[in-house]
């Protein structure tokens, strides 16, 4: 699939330096994985550990961005993409449209292992990027970008921003019975997924009007999440958010 040469984006485009990342920094990595591991294999949608062997992730080492995309590219066009830091909207949005996933380089150190306020490598590639292997939450996600780029609205930008907290960063779903995580900010915060499980957190079956009018809160932790029955939902629920938000 053919994609013009990015604008807003190209200044934050960066290499990543992988021969730069220190011994330490691979263990700070392998404990990061460790201390997930056991609670995702329980409570991570089988799309999620699915695309985590498929990108081929290790346990124990960073990831190359560059080998990822390898992985990726041929199965959903997408690949996973170094940038200097937090990208403005029109930037991100070029990315997401273009298949492209933002994605930072640095590492928490081992005085923040559970809880940064800002996303790193472990939280944009741990937690993200294993769902971009699965064909349809990869076209879901291309789509919310190449709609939000044509939205000017400021209103409706938040509406669709809350429908990407609620899926890509917070998303539940329904399987085999029981609801699994595959949101990033779930699969990659201990503190979000016990939530969950614990039953701290209140699931509703997911409504894209709901959804577009429950207000995103970054600082505490989540009292409401919704749960999807599958990813064809979030797919055709983007394209009636089109319908109502860009007037397509
Ligand atoms: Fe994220």
């Amino acid at each position: 699939m053919a994609v013009g040469p990015l604008v807003a984006a190209a200044p934050y485009l960066i290499q990543q330096k992988y021969q730069d990342y220190t011994a330490d920094q691979h263990g700070v990595w392998e404990e990061l994985v460790r201390r997930r591991r056991g609670q995702l294999d329980a409570h991570a949608c089988r799309e999620y550990l699915e695309g985590f062997e498929i990108i081929g992730l290790q346990d124990d080492r960073l990831p190359d961005l560059s080998a990822i995309t390898d992985q990726l590219r041929p199965r959903t066009g997408w690949s996973t993409t170094p940038v200097s830091g937090f990208l403005p909207a029109e930037a991100f949005f070029e990315m997401l449209a273009a298949r492209m996933f933002p994605t930072t380089t640095w590492l928490r150190g081992r005085d923040s292992l559970g809880y940064i306020p800002e996303p790193d490598i472990f939280h944009d590639v741990f937690g993200h990027v294993p769902m971009h292997a699965h064909p349809v939450f990869a076209d879901f996600l291309q789509h919310y970008g190449s709609v939000c780029a044509k939205v000017k609205d400021p209103d409706a930008l938040e509406r669709l921003g809350r429908l990407f907290w609620y899926t890509v960063e917070f998303g539940l779903i329904r399987q085999d019975g029981k609801i699994k995580v595959y949101g990033s900010g779930v699969i990659s915060s201990h503190g979000e997924c016990t939530n969950v499980i614990d039953g701290g957190c209140e699931v509703r079956d997911f409504s894209l009007n709901e959804v577009l009018s429950t207000p995103v809160k970054v600082d505490a932790i989540h009292k409401l999440l919704f749960a999807i029955e599958s990813f064809d939902q979030i797919y055709e629920a983007m394209r009636q958010a089109e319908k109502q938000e860009a007037g397509a």
